[in-house]
């Protein structure tokens, strides 16, 4: 490389997303080099030496780090206002890592209830196993997060929006509840991106995120970082993750630093249809309930005004008819597809309680508004009127 990246913290989030983190090698190149390599050979004994003992700054192998990840991480750090991150191969290796790697048997996690599936899997019934104990909570109701701290309580963690209900929890209301107590805050920050929501600016500790979603929005590859302080990731995740390697390849990190150079652009574009579809289809007389943050009648409104720069790119339905109806719906559609997966530049449909939440009890779904014509909508791309106009006649047939 021949220069370090050049300071960009004092731009705005756009200028930030093209140019921060970028190292050129000697050839100067205009994009970002992928850097698909697995290590690296010194000039000497002594210089390899010198590395091993953190006297020399260089890359010593791609399992801890490697110049393409290193430029992906420095560019979600500028953005987020963070000061250190590392990124991991899918979003579930960066949650797990945030939540274990701080961790010890006899420490305790409060979570909030609505969780998507596998974050509820690592908090509900992998920490247990290694006996850490955890109580989960309706993330909306402060009264909760405050009653469930204990002496042992070393971390909280909650998604906002949620997934797949869109409910807006108050982060630095918890965040003041976690610290009174000494307990740090973890926030998956996926849904609101980081557009919409800077969690560590509002409070919390850690911000994780999957980047296969709208990071990458484009449908390729998996990956996930946590961001947070140098002290946390230095204290508990570098080493945690030199060692146990769930390290993002250096070609998916490359798609996730080019992805992110038309972030904003993109979740822009895809509130702003799921903001047409949402009033569009609000009145709907076959839709029972429409959740979208950024409308008047989302339940935590003024919540959403205070802590979030903008809406969502989607939107919740309740198809009247139950999961027959829902199911109908998903069918008929011809433009957006049925996937689980969400913030890409196709939209995607999904019916929750068959897929990401079929894990649960159903009385545990009942509780969370999950019902059986839930439908969750990520918008995309796509003319806001040609998918208006694809969700009225699958409606109509529903
Ligand atoms: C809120 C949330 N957190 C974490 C994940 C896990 O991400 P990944 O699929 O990249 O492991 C997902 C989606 O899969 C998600 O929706």
């Amino acid at each position: 490389m021949s220069k370090p990246p050049a300071p960009t913290a004092h731009y705005r989030p756009e200028t930030r997303l093209v140019h921060s983190g970028t190292l050129r090698s000697q050839y100067g190149e205009t994009s970002e080099s992928l850097f698909l390599t697995q290590g690296y050979v010194y000039n000497s004994a002594e210089e390899c030496e010198a590395r091993f003992k953190g006297e020399d700054p260089g890359f010593i192998y791609s399992r801890y780090s490697n110049p393409t990840i290193a430029m992906f991480e420095r560019r979600m750090i500028e953005l987020e206002g963070a000061e250190a991150a590392r990124s991991a191969a899918t979003g579930m290796a960066a949650v797990t890592t945030a939540i274990l790697a701080p961790l010890k048997a006899g420490d305790h996690v409060v979570a909030s209830r609505a969780l998507f599936g596998s974050c509820l899997y690592v908090v509900q019934d992998l920490l247990p196993r290694y006996g850490i104990e955890t109580t989960l909570v309706d993330g909306l109701d402060l009264d909760q997060w405050q009653r469930a701290m204990k002496p042992n309580t070393k971390t909280f963690f909650l998604e906002s929006p949620t997934n797949p209900t869109l409910d807006v929890l108050d982060i630095p209301g918890i965040a003041e509840i976690a610290h009174s107590g000494g307990a740090r805050l973890v926030v998956d920050n996926v849904f609101a991106t980081p557009i919409w929501q800077s969690p560590l600016a509002l409070g919390a500790d850690v911000v994780v995120y999957s980047a296969t979603k709208h990071i990458d929005g484009q449908g390729r590859c998996l990956g996930g970082i946590i961001l947070s302080s140098e002290a946390f990731i230095a204290e508990h995740i570098h080493n945690f993750m030199r060692q146990t390697g769930p390290s993002i390849s250096p070609f998916n990190a490359w798609v996730l630093l080019k992805g992110l150079e038309t972030l904003a652009v993109r979740v822009r574009a895809q509130t702003e249809t799921a903001a047409r579809i949402a009033d569009v289809l609000a009145s709907h007389p076959k839709i029972s309930r429409l959740v979208f943050p950024g409308r008047a009648d989302h339940p935590q409104a003024a919540l959403v005004k205070k802590q979030m720069r903008g809406g969502s790119t989607l939107v919740g339905l309740e198809v009247k008819g139950g999961k027959q109806a829902a199911f109908r719906v998903l069918n008929e559609l011809k433009l957006a597809k049925i996937s689980n997966n969400l913030g890409d530049a196709k939209s995607l449909v999904t019916h929750p309680a068959t897929t990401t939440h079929q894990r649960l009890k159903p009385e545990d779904r009942a509780a969370l508004g999950i019902s059986e014509g839930f439908i969750r909508f990520s918008a995309g791309l796509e003319h806001a009127d040609d998918l208006i106009e694809d969700l009225t006649a699958a409606l109509e047939k529903a």
